[in-house]
């Protein structure tokens, strides 16, 4: 396979429609015209961009919760509930595993179990069993406008009709949605998938129908640095651009120190507008968003809220665009209606308390950015020089050569050299800096960030401290300590 970063032909893209089409029976229903003259039937009110542009001129933060059942009216009902009870500005549709895995037929036996048994077999909202017209059943019975999440590698059969079906925002991205899900399917492929996707996206932009996109930001939201996914959503960024797509929400995973995650949203707007300017995309729209912490959390519901609320803290405060709201069900799997509604008020009670508060620009948050930045530019840099300024081929080379490497991820085609754990104030540092082409003075940074609470602990640095930091927020600390101290 032979991957550019060009934009795909109308040739290129209508031939691969064809079979895309043919993946599954609902594929037959779509006709694109007909489907941009129905998104154009949608009111702004309901456009996730419309929303999300008014949140930036009202330096307010948006509250969107994820939710997604098999059974599309129970699905109509949980997200009614959602904006009634929940107060959620943004609505979700969750899309199932087996969908995301392209097994239509186990998601219909999962539909058919559930209306069976009248639960939801499925963890998850099934778009492509159930085709363009009832996803606009849905989309067209709620107040608020939607967006489909998921994690598909393959995703063109869900993002055709997806969109016919009404939903304005789509997540998602050929390096998020398939290194931190996916043992096997190689980089290659996913990155022309979502070429496929976004060049959709481009042809809407190109017939006057916006349609919002969202890089998925926290990987696979285990002790993430914030220069890796940050590289990761500025790339997307890039590749997503190319093929037409203008509006972009790029994310970052809470990581639970509150300066670097202030720190992270301001590095990760300014890169990602920096380097769309670099490349002639000075029109694309730019909005952050903030996902609540996305590793392990406490069984305790009460608990559970004071992890949610210190997310809500900290997207506010870093003028987060959106945040992604998490559930006191968290630690047991997919939550209730009820305890979906409580997170999502939790977090709207944080979120107007601080309001007025913006913490990015006090000198500690400053500085953290410049080091954030500074590391995603000698990221960032080697990628588009391993490409010969190609984003898509420099991607390539950059996770087999571990310039590219998320922790935790378990995709074959991923380093997993680097290892992440926390500093003595709780930022993640990077205790095994791998092939991460860092200067020398980056280095010593982390290295000496983290012998300061090997100091503290009067233990040396060593894997240990990963394995306690991935397991501390569980078990109600930020930094995993020894017992001792
Ligand atoms: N409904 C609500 N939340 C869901 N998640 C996954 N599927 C669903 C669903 N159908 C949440 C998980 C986790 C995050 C990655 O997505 O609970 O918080």
């Amino acid at each position: 396979m032979d991957i550019k970063n060009k934009k795909l032909t109308n040739e290129e893209f209508f031939a691969e429609r064809k079979e895309v089409l043919e993946q599954w029976r609902t594929g037959k229903d779509l006709n694109f015209e007909e489907a941009v003259a129905y998104q154009q039937s949608i009111p702004k009110e309901k456009r996730f961009g419309e929303k999300l542009a008014g949140a930036v001129r009202e330096k307010t933060t948006l509250i969107q919760p994820r939710a997604g059942v098999a059974l599309y009216d129970e699905h109509i009902k949980l997200l009614q509930y959602l904006e009634e009870e929940g107060e959620a500005d943004l609505l979700p549709t969750t899309v199932d595993s087996y969908t995301r895995l392209n097994r239509y037929n186990e998601a219909e036996t999962g539909i058919e179990k559930s209306r069976e048994t009248r639960r939801s077999m499925l963890n998850g909202f099934p778009i492509v069993n159930y085709g363009v017209n009832i996803c606009r059943i849905v989309t067209s019975s709620l107040k608020s406008p939607v967006q489909v999440r998921h994690g598909t590698p393959d995703a063109r059969l869900l993002t055709e009709i997806s969109i016919a079906g009404g939903f304005t925002s789509y997540e998602g991205g050929g390096i998020s949605y398939n290194i931190p899900y996916s043992k096997n399917h190689s980089l290659e492929k996913t990155i022309a998938h979502w070429q496929y996707a976004d060049r959709l996206i481009g042809l809407y932009e190109e017939a006057g129908v916006s349609i919002n996109r969202e890089p998925f930001g926290p990987l696979t939201g285990t002790l993430i640095p914030a220069c890796i996914s940050n590289s990761v959503a500025v790339i997307e960024s890039l590749l997503a651009a190319t093929q037409g797509v203008k509006d972009l929400t790029v994310g970052y995973g809470q990581c639970g120190n509150l300066i670097q995650d202030v720190a992270a949203i301001n590095a990760l707007n300014i890169l990602t507008r920096e380097y769309l300017d670099k490349f002639g995309f000075n029109d694309v729209r730019i909005t952050t968003v903030f996902h609540q912490w996305m590793g392990g959390f406490p069984q305790d519901e009460s608990k559970s809220f004071g992890v949610i609320s210190w997310g809500a803290a900290a997207a506010a405060l870093a003028k987060a665009t959106k945040v992604i709201v998490k559930t006191p069900h968290e630690a047991m799997g997919v939550p209730t209606k009820e305890a979906n509604a409580s997170g999502l008020r939790a977090t709207k009670q944080v979120i107007s308390m601080l309001k007025d508060q913006d913490f990015t620009t006090i000198p500690a948050v400053v500085a953290e950015t410049e080091m954030i930045m500074a590391e995603m530019r000698c990221i960032l840099d080697k990628v588009e020089e391993l490409g010969k300024g190609d984003y898509a081929v420099g991607t390539i080379a950059a996770f087999e050569a571990g310039v590219l490497d998320v922790p935790f991820a378990p995709s074959k085609f991923n380093a997993g050299k680097v290892m992440p754990a926390r500093d003595n104030s709780g930022a993640i540092r990077i205790l095994d800096i791998g092939n991460l082409p860092f200067s020398p003075a980056i280095v010593d940074f982390h290295k000496q960030k983290l012998a300061e609470r090997a100091a503290f602990e009067k233990r040396p640095v060593s894997f240990q401290m990963v394995i306690d930091d991935v397991y501390a927020i569980g078990k109600g600390f930020l930094v995993g300590r020894p017992k001792t101290v």
